[in-house]
């Protein structure tokens, strides 16, 4: 299936994706429209046109007038983040009337600004309207309501106020410390519910753009799926796939998908497997800025998850001495079944969020029982109890055997 560069592909290459190599695509053939013959139980089936998924929602409509207000004109300094579909910035409603408030007063809220005259955005702008209109799970980011007069597309979400996961992992600064290991293991059990949510049978939806930049983090760094643009309703009946023209971001897409376009809720897995090591790696998918060999996170990394005594060399460094060795190894092997080439090999996010529930147990009784015998060593005289936690915690990759 041939791929070519959408307008959306370019303007995904702005700033904030500056050192990222992973961008956005979409092959040229086919048409894929926002349509559902999705029957559940307790979810409606999705209306098809504009006006019914409009109509349907209980999402607010804004005026854009307001809205301009509310982003104080949109102005540069208000810019949270921007993609493909256009740019995010910060704003202020009052939370009863939900009209413009003076900023620093009332809710803050983020709205994203669609770039003009983008058939594609458009499409994108519709299906989020749509599927998050309908779901609310503590996982899923909130949206508030939308706007759309004239040629304006907006969307009103609740504001998180950690950002993006990809700014937490990848961006240098003082602001953004790295994310230490336990907050990691928090993020990666939250993102993992909010896709098997959407896996569920109360949802049935397949997310199709699961990568660094649409997780999330609120205050607690709680993890939220944002940006449902691709997201499509799973196979119904006894098909075992839907088929799309193949969309979604370089470095995340299942290999199969990227074949055929045959979509499937392990396509997600295998995203998910993506984003699970470079959290534990600190790398980003694609990284042309790395030594060749080095550039596409999946390969290079694979062969180091296939071995237990191999894990250490994939490991972040910034995380050393915070994890135990059973748990990075057991998330590594979690890693390699998600990125399997057998999508019948990956497990389902249901198996993920129940092997994440066990890990991050483990790790509390680790932490506790490094906790104990720490107070224990300091009372005995120094030197004579092994320390557990440099005996558990992996060595330093420099430090390690070749
Ligand atoms: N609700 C929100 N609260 C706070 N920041 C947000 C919110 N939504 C988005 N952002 C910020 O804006 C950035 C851009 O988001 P956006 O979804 O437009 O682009 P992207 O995910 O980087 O790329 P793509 O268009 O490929 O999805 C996010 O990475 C995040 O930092
Ligand atoms: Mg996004």
């Amino acid at each position: 299936m041939g791929i070519c560069w959408s307008a959306k592909i370019h303007k995904a290459e702005s700033p904030a994706h500056t050192g990222v190599n992973s961008s956005k695509y979409v092959s040229s053939n086919s048409d894929e429209s926002i349509s559902s013959s999705k029957v559940s139980s307790s979810v409606p089936p999705t209306p098809r046109s504009e006006g019914e998924i409009l109509q349907s929602s209980n999402l607010k409509s804004f005026n854009f007038a307001d809205l301009k207000i509310s982003t104080r004109n949109f102005r540069p300094d208000s810019v949270l983040g921007g993609g493909g579909f256009g740019s995010v910035f910060k704003g202020w409603i009052d939370e009863n009337s939900f009209t413009a408030a003076k900023p620093g007063t009332g809710m803050i809220i983020a709205v994203k600004k669609l770039h003009q005259e983008s058939h594609q955005g458009h499409r994108e702008w519709l299906a989020e309207v749509n599927y998050l209109g309908q779901f609310s799970h503590p996982h899923l980011v909130k949206l508030i309501g939308y706007c759309l007069e004239d040629d304006h597309r907006l969307l009103v979400y609740e504001f998180m106020p950690r950002g993006s996961l990809e700014n937490h992992l990848f961006r240098r600064g003082s602001y953004f410390q790295p994310l230490s290991w336990s907050l990691r293991l928090k993020v990666a059990h939250g993102a993992a519910e909010g896709l098997a949510f959407l896996h569920s049978s109360e949802a049935k939806v397949i997310y199709r753009d699961f990568k660094t930049s649409n997780i999330l983090l609120d205050s607690n760094y709680n993890a939220k799926l944002s940006d449902f643009g691709l997201a499509k309703d799973g196979p119904t009946g006894d098909k075992s796939h839907v088929s799309t023209r193949v969309m979604g971001t370089y470095g995340y897409a299942a290999p199969e998908y990227l074949a055929t376009g045959h979509l499937t809720a392990k396509s997600d897995v295998y995203s998910y497997g993506v984003v699970l090591l470079e959290m534990l790696s600190g790398r980003r998918a694609i990284d042309k800025n790395r030594p060749s060999g080095e550039h596409r996170l999946v390969e290079w990394a694979k062969p180091y998850l296939a071995s237990k005594r191999k894990v250490y060399r994939i490991m972040d460094n910034r995380l050393d001495g915070q994890y135990t060795m059973d748990v990075a190894q057991r998330l590594a092997n979690l890693a390699f079944r998600c990125i399997s080439l057998e999508s019948k090999l990956r497990p389902t996010m249901e198996e993920i969020v129940e092997e994440l529930d066990q890990l991050r147990d483990l790790e509390i009784t680790e932490n506790q029982s490094k906790t104990r015998n720490g107070s224990r060593q300091r009372r005995r005289s120094a030197g004579d109890v092994v320390n557990k936690i440099a005996k558990d915690a992996y060595p330093r990759p420099s430090a390690s055997p070749p």
